[in-house]
């Protein structure tokens, strides 16, 4: 049933990707995810559309009394320490242990606090990740990062580690909201450019079809989304932990999570990104990294896409600029970037792919 749908990749766990996916889950998990006792852990919303068919097609196999579901509030502001403590409780009450295997069925939220749970758990047991975002399905599902948030900023706690399996069903993506089906391009633009500009290419002639016709998403962006994820999974199989050039992918982020903070997480993750990737395609401009023909192009597929592209006015410069500081990527106090040289490829190899960046440059591309 499963072959066919298995892309072929770099990553040494498979992911499947196909309509129809989801039914695959029991297959799946019992092939590459073999355990006594599955524990669901489902995004609330989602939960409401696709638990059903999860649980359909594992039961399959594994009786109903071996399923545990867990569900967590939807939204940002749940990926916490607390919801990992709920969750690692809920699994010991019922009765999990070693031999459990996790299923995260859900946006990027769900799929980094599922993965945390998954990879404390009893020192760390197996995960499938059934991601239902664009954003999950292109980048967060793919790599292996977990983690939760902390008061002091996102993503603080965490530890890698890989799923067993990804499944990848488009078809979830007809009742994921406009709102975050555009979040999600942004991360795929973004593979563009750090990597593939004829992908940059063909994202950028796919987007006046998106947002007309709900049904006609999964087809328009399945080949989309495999390319994606033939990027990521290229990029993290040659670099795992992120010690050089796993780096290129926080293109845009270290700008993006700073504004994504101070909006107050009133923007989305792939909303925020956009802005950083134009702001930071502007600091590569000035410092020459880049000549022309980056800021203009990557800015029109930005706004083609329906994100936005211009930083609020009334988002403080210094809180964004000090937020920058404390970026995990952040070197021995001073700003240091991944700029791109040109859509499709990316600067700063001798250097660890990063570029260090003076506070004024990034302070005038901010604009204010
Ligand atoms: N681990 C990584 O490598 C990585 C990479 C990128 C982003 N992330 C993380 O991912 C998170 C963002 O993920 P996201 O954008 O998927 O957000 P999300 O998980 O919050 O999902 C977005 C919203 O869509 C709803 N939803 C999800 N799937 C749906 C569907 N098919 N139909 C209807 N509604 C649906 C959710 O309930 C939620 O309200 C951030 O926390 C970010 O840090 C992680
Ligand atoms: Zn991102």
């Amino acid at each position: 049933v499963v072959s066919g749908v298995q892309l072929t990749l770099a990553t040494p766990y498979p992911i499947f990707c196909s309509p129809g996916a989801l039914d695959l889950v029991g297959t799946v998990a019992l092939e590459h995810a073999p355990a006594h006792r599955y524990a669901i852990i489902v995004d609330d919303m989602v939960a409401g559309y696709y638990l059903d068919r999860v649980c359909d097609s594992l039961q399959q196999f594994v009786p109903r009394a071996r399923c545990v579901v867990a569900s967590v509030p939807s939204g940002e502001m749940h990926k916490t320490r607390e919801q990992w403590a709920r969750l690692t409780d809920i699994l010991l009450a019922a009765g999990c242990g070693r031999d459990t295997a996790i299923i995260a069925l859900g946006g990027g939220v769900v799929g980094d606090l599922a993965g945390f749970v998954a990879a404390t758990f009893m020192r760390g047991i197996q995960i499938v990740q059934i991601p239902t975002t664009l954003l999950a399905m292109v980048d967060a599902s793919v790599g292996g990062k977990t983690g939760v948030d902390i008061p002091a900023g996102k993503n603080l706690v965490g530890a890698f580690h890989p799923p067993a399996a990804v499944i990848v069903d488009p078809t979830t993506l007809r009742t994921l909201p406009e709102r975050h089906l555009r979040g999600g391009l942004a991360e795929a633009l973004k593979h563009g450019v750090v990597a593939d500009a004829a992908y940059f290419g063909r994202v950028r002639d796919a987007l006046p079809s998106i947002g007309a016709d709900a049904e006609t998403i999964p087809d328009l962006l399945l080949p989309i989304i495999a390319d994606s994820i033939a990027i990521k999974s290229e990029i993290v199989a040659r670099d795992p932990r992120e010690t050089g050039l796993r780096k290129v992918l926080n293109f845009g982020h270290t700008v993006g999570h700073a504004v994504e903070a101070v909006s107050g997480y009133e923007l989305l993750h792939g909303e925020a990104i956009a802005i950083g990737m134009v702001v930071e395609s502007g600091i590569a401009t000035a410092l020459g990294v880049t000549d022309g023909s980056l800021w203009a192009p990557l800015r029109d597929a930005l706004a083609a896409a329906g994100l936005p592209t211009a930083l609020d006015s009334a988002l403080s410069r210094d809180d964004i600029i000090s937020l920058m500081y404390h970026d995990k990527k952040t070197r021995r106090g001073n700003l240091e970037l991944s700029l791109p040289t040109r859509i499709g490829a990316m600067a700063g190899a001798e250097n660890g792919w990063s570029v260090p960046v003076g506070e004024a440059v990034v302070r005038s591309a901010l604009g204010g």
